[in-house]
Formats: structure tokens, C-alpha cells, sequence
């Protein structure tokens, strides 16, 4: 039988790249940048299975162009760069990697919550820079408490959880917005339900944990941050068209809220005169909350994993259109 053939957009950590090498045909894209377009289409014509990531486009026009195409097993648990109507329709399986990289998303959403509360990039810039001269000051870099604060999470997923798990620790309040209510996590995790407007008026820190759909597209623009308050504080490590950025420009700006911390934006690499970066009240970073070895190991090997079962003709545990299964059974080809 001849092996599946799968092609893979961006190199990955080495150890499930072995294990990947033995069971399936694997062709590579070697270059740190994303495969131009022309490339993946006629890589895909070809293959048998996808490794994406996020920054591929996988609209339906692309998707119409491969009849061999089985699986994209995504590197990211974000889909949002995939146009999963075409691909149901067309009996592709669409794979994710949700779990092994909620905790590590979390830690670094806290990383954010904690910089810019606390001013700590500032701080490193301001010894750097060489503005250090008068040993201890009363005032010097005063930031604000995350203990005993209200923390508003848009996004009560695994992740939006994980992160009311640690706010628990800091003996924040911790407020939640959710399209379902949950009640059971209401009680584990001691969250109140809010509606969104409710929540951006109460709370001192604002998370979002949301996937990006056409529904929480610009979720937070001018109208949500004029509800915030002006001691407030945004967060975003869930997808930057979540948030509208020429408003939060303005909002920031104008002092209508405290500050920003980004670690997603809506257009990837964020250009370097995006104004944004230059204010000193918000603290960015290049998408990279998910970004720990162990993380960014065990996502490939959930992707290798994904794509076993599916050829092994098995459901494959992270299937994200689930209603494929009506139209095409998995593929058994090893
Ligand atoms: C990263 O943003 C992911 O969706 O995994
Ligand atoms: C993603 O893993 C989420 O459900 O928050």
C-alpha cells in the first residue's frame, strides 16, 4: 500500500516530525515564512493530508481546487483561517489541538495581565534607557493591584476557565460572558455570569477567550470600550479581529481606558507603524501565548495523532466538523 501522502506547511518540533517521517509520505515547507498560495495549491492537488497553521488561508476557493485532499489537521486550536463549510461540504475532516495548549495559554494571558498592571516592560525600558537616577522614589512606576480586583472573562472556554482558575489564586472577582450560560463552572470555579455590557462596566481587567466567527468579529469596538472603565485594562490572546484596533487606538489615546496587552492582531505580522506601538500604555507581543516547548511539542504530536486515526480509519479525537462524518468516513490507508 502506498503511504499517505501529507503535506506540511512549516517545520515542526523534530520528535513528532520522526514519528510523522514513518508512517506518512511527508513533503515539507522549509522557509520561516507561510508557502505562497500558488504553492499550496499545487501542493494539495497531490496530498492526502494538510498540516496548516494559522496563517494559512484555506478559503473555499482554495479548497475547491483539491479532489485528494482527506484532512487538514490544524497546528493551532484556532480555526478561523479555514473555511469549514467547504470543507465539510467537500468531506474534508478539519483537525485541531485543543488541551495540551490551554494551561500554557492561560500562564501567558496572566504573563500579560501582570505586565501591564504592573508596568513591567516599562520598567525594564526605564532602566535601560538609562532613566534610573534617583534610587527609590514613593511614586516611581506606580501600577495597579491585581489581587482584590475584578477580572471580566469574555470567552468561558478551556482556556477563558483556566484562566479564572489562576485569577482565583490573586483573589480577583472574577466576572464571565459567555454565548451559554454555565452554571456547573459558575459553581466550581466561584465566576458570576454578567452580560457583556455589564461586565465591561464592572471590571478592572477585561480577558477574551473567544474563537474568532463572524459573530465576535470587532466584539470589542468603540461602543464596548466606552463602557469600560478608565482605570480599566484590555487583554486579548484569543484573535485580534476580535477587537476593533482603531478603536482601542482611540480609547487608549483619549484615556478612556488604563491599557492594552496584545498578543494578537488584526493583521499579522502587525506592521511596525502600527500606532499602537507607539503607546506606552500597552504592552505587545508577536502571537506566542501558546509559544513553550512543551506546548508547541505536544501540538505536534495531537496533529500527528489526528491524522493516524484518520488514516487508520478511525475518528480522529480533535475533529472540529464533526458533521463530516455523515458525508465521508475516514480515510483507511494505513
Ligand atoms: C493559536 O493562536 C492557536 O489558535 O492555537
Ligand atoms: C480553547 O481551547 C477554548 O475552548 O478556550
Amino acid at each position: 500500500m502506498t503511504r499517505p501522502r501529507v503535506y506540511l506547511t512549516r517545520k515542526l518540533p523534530e520528535k513528532p516530525m520522526e514519528h510523522l517521517r514513518k508512517i506518512f509520505e511527508v513533503e515539507m515547507w522549509k522557509e520561516m515564512c507561510p508557502p505562497p498560495r500558488k504553492v499550496l495549491i499545487e501542493k494539495i492537488r497531490e496530498a492526502d493530508g494538510l498540516i496548516s497553521l494559522l496563517t494559512d488561508k484555506l478559503d473555499g476557493e482554495l479548497l475547491h481546487t483539491t479532489s485528494t485532499l482527506k484532512i487538514i489537521a490544524q497546528y493551532a486550536v484556532g480555526v478561523d483561517n479555514i473555511d469549514l463549510r467547504v470543507a465539510t461540504d467537500r468531506g474534508i475532516y478539519v483537525t485541531n489541538t485543543p488541551n495540551v495548549l490551554t494551561e500554557t495559554t492561560a500562564d501567558f494571558t496572566f504573563a500579560l495581565i501582570m505586565s501591564i498592571a504592573r508596568r513591567v516592560v516599562e520598567a525594564d525600558r526605564y532602566i535601560r534607557e538609562g532613566k534610573w537616577k534617583i534610587g527609590w522614589h514613593p511614586t516611581m512606576l506606580m501600577g495597579r493591584d491585581i489581587h482584590g480586583s475584578t477580572l471580566g472573562i469574555v470567552g468561558l472556554g478551556r482556556i477563558g476557565s483556566a484562566v479564572a482558575r489562576r485569577a482565583k489564586g490573586f483573589n480577583m472577582k472574577i466576572l464571565y460572558f459567555s454565548k451559554r450560560r454555565k452554571p456547573e463552572l459558575e459553581k466550581e470555579l466561584g465566576v458570576v455570569y454578567k452580560d457583556l455590557d455589564d461586565l465591561l462596566m464592572e471590571s478592572d481587567f477585561i480577558t477574551l477567550h473567544v474563537p474568532l466567527t463572524n459573530e465576535t468579529h470587532h466584539l470589542i469596538g468603540e461602543r464596548e470600550l466606552g463602557l469600560m472603565k478608565e482605570t480599566a485594562f484590555l487583554i486579548n490572546t484569543s484573535r485580534g479581529s476580535v477587537v476593533d484596533e482603531k478603536a482601542l487606538y482611540k480609547a487608549l489615546k483619549n484615556g478612556d481606558i488604563a491599557g492594552a496587552a496584545l498578543d494578537v492582531w488584526e493583521h499579522e505580522p502587525t506592521p511596525n507603524d502600527n500606532p499602537l506601538l507607539n503607546l506606552i500604555n500597552v504592552v505587545a507581543s508577536p502571537h506566542i501565548a501558546s509559544s513553550s516547548l512543551e506546548t508547541r511539542t505536544k501540538m505536534a504530536e495531537k496533529v500527528a495523532e489526528n491524522l493516524e486515526f484518520f488514516f487508520k480509519g478511525k475518528t480522529p479525537p480533535d475533529l472540529v466538523n464533526k458533521e463530516v462524518i455523515k458525508i465521508k468516513k475516514p480515510s483507511k490507508l494505513i
